[in-house]
């Protein structure tokens, strides 16, 4: 199982790969399943806007089309004043799979960390045990 550490290196490391070419925002995430694996993902954006999407869904997307559906931990990068805050989309999307105990790693090329559980990120948010009636 990689380190604190080694998985926020991980998300340094992919963060060149990011496609950047209208914000110039590269990003980079890496997110660890239970058994151990980790999927990265870069920003990829697009010339309509919208369709642009985040490095932690690409990370998170590219996990769950290999199978996996339950996660360790994420961490992802900029170069940001403060740790880089994920958005709004990308909480949502991490409140699908990661456990509201689930720690997320958000960091910044000054090596600042700050951690927070899933629960701290997107309080109250909606989730599949929602839909059970
Ligand atoms: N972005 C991410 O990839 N993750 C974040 O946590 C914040 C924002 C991207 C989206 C867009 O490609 C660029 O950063 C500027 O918003």
């Amino acid at each position: 199982m990689v380190t604190r550490d080694e998985l926020i290196q991980k998300a340094i490391d992919i963060r060149k790969r990011a496609y950047v070419p209208y914000s110039e925002f590269p990003v980079g995430a890496a997110v660890l399943t239970k058994s151990g694996e980790v999927y990265e993902g870069v920003n990829i954006e697009n010339a309509a806007y919208p369709t642009s999407c985040c490095a932690e869904r690409v990370a998170i997307f590219k996990a769950v089309a290999d199978g996996h559906y339950d996660f360790e931990t994420l961490a992802v990068t900029a170069d940001t004043d403060r740790p880089v805050p994920p958005c709004g989309s990308c909480r949502q999307v991490m409140s699908e799979f990661f456990d509201s105990d689930t720690v997320i790693h958000t960091t910044n090329a000054k090596g600042q960390i700050k951690s927070m559980t899933m629960e701290e990120l997107l309080p109250f948010s909606f989730t599949p045990e929602d839909l059970n009636k």
